[in-house]
C-alpha cells in the first residue's frame, strides 16, 4: 500500500490563475446531452493540471451573471507539443450548460483559471479512477499524466518523486447506456482498463459502480489498486468512501460542490474537513480544493 499523506494534496494555485476572453474552437457531442466543447486559451492550457478546474461565462449578457466551474478533460497540442487549446466535457443541468449547448466556432467566452489543487501526481503502482456520470472527465487527463504518456502544468519538477505507474482502471458508472460517452479519446492510453456498469444493465455490470469496486478490492494483492481518485455524485463518492477505509486504501475525492467566484473570495463553497489536530473546520472547495484526502471528509 502506498502512503500518501494529506499535504500531498497542495493549496489552490490562485495566484497562476488569469482571466481571459478565448474563442470556442469546437463543440461535439459525446452521449445524450453531454458534450465536449474545445477552446484556444494557450496559457490556460500550458498551466493547467488533471484535477484542476477554471470558470467560464458568457461574455455579453448579466444572465448568468456568475461563471461556473468545469474541470479540465484535456489539453490539445500542437505538432510541436505545445498546449494551444483545452477541452472539458459538460452534460446540460441548467441555464448556463443550456446556453453552452448552443454554443459553436468563433463563440467568445470569459474564462479564469486554472484554479483548485488538482489530483495528486500519483505515487503508487495501481490506481483505480471511479467515474459516476459525467464525473468520469477528469480521468482522461489523470490517466494520461499517471501512465507517463503526458505532462500537464509549467512546474515539470512535480514529476521527478514519481515514477508512472503500472495500471490505471476506470471504472465509470452510468444510470443507462445511452448517457456513457463516447470514450474514443481514451482508446490510445496503452495500461488503461475501462469496466462500465449501468443502474439498468443496458451495458456492463448490471448494477452500481461501488459493484465493480468491491470485485476489484477483493483481487490478489498484486493486482488489487494501491489508491483511488473518484469524482461524481456525492452519494456515490461517499459509498467509494466507505469502501476504501474498510479496505485500507488511500482515497482522494474531487467535489463538484456549487461555486460563485471560484477563486476564495464569497465563501459559498465551503465544506466540512478534519484539520491535522483531529478538530472539525470550513475549507472552501474552490482553493484548498476540490481534490480532499477522504479521510479529511465528513463521510456518512
Ligand atoms: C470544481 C468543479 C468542477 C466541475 N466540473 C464539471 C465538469 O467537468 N462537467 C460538468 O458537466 N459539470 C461540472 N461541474 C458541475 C457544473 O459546474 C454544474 O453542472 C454547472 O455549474 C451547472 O450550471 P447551470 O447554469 O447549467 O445549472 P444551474 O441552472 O445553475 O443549476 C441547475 C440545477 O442544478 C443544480 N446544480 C448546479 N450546480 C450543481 C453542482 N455542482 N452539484 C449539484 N447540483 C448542482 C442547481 O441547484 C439546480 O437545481 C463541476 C463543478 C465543480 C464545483
Ligand atoms: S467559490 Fe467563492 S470562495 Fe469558493
Amino acid at each position: 500500500m502506498n502512503t500518501h499523506s494529506p499535504q500531498e494534496c497542495l493549496p489552490g494555485q490562485v495566484m497562476d490563475a488569469q482571466q481571459e476572453t478565448a474563442k470556442v474552437v469546437s463543440q461535439r457531442e459525446l452521449a445524450a446531452g453531454t458534450y465536449a466543447i474545445r477552446i484556444a486559451a494557450p496559457s490556460i492550457a500550458a498551466a493547467i493540471k488533471p484535477g484542476q478546474f477554471f470558470m467560464i461565462r458568457p461574455t455579453e449578457g448579466t444572465d448568468p451573471l456568475l461563471g461556473r466551474p468545469f474541470a479540465l478533460y484535456d489539453t490539445v497540442l500542437d505538432e510541436a507539443g505545445t498546449p494551444i487549446a483545452f477541452e472539458f466535457a459538460y452534460h446540460v443541468i441548467g441555464k448556463m450548460t443550456g446556453i453552452m449547448s448552443g454554443w459553436s466556432e468563433g463563440e467568445q467566452v470569459e474564462l479564469w483559471g486554472p484554479l483548485g489543487n488538482g489530483f495528486p501526481v500519483y505515487s503508487g503502482k495501481n490506481l483505480l479512477c471511479v467515474g459516476g456520470g459525467i464525473g468520469y472527465t477528469p480521468f482522461l487527463a489523470v490517466s494520461r499524466e499517471t501512465l507517463g504518456h503526458r505532462q500537464y502544468g509549467t512546474d515539470g519538477s512535480r514529476y521527478e518523486s514519481t515514477s508512472a505507474a503500472n495500471r490505471v482502471t476506470l471504472c465509470y458508472g452510468t444510470q443507462t447506456k445511452s448517457a456513457r460517452a463516447d470514450l474514443t479519446d481514451f482508446d490510445d492510453i496503452t495500461g488503461l482498463d475501462i469496466k462500465i456498469s449501468t443502474d439498468d444493465g443496458t451495458e456492463g455490470h448490471h448494477g452500481f459502480v461501488t459493484d465493480l469496486i468491491k470485485e476489484m478490492f477483493d483481487l490478489p494483492e498484486t493486482e488489487r489498486p494501491d489508491g483511488v481518485y473518484c469524482c461524481g455524485p456525492e452519494p456515490m463518492m461517499h459509498a467509494v468512501a466507505r469502501l476504501c477505509f474498510a479496505a485500507n486504501i488511500p482515497c482522494w475525492l474531487s467535489l463538484e460542490t456549487p461555486m460563485a467566484c471560484g477563486f476564495g473570495a464569497c465563501f459559498s463553497c465551503v465544506t466540512k474537513v478534519q484539520t491535522e489536530d483531529g478538530e472539525w473546520d470550513y475549507r472552501r472547495t474552490c482553493v484548498e480544493g476540490p481534490i480532499f484526502p477522504a479521510e479529511t471528509l465528513a463521510i456518512s
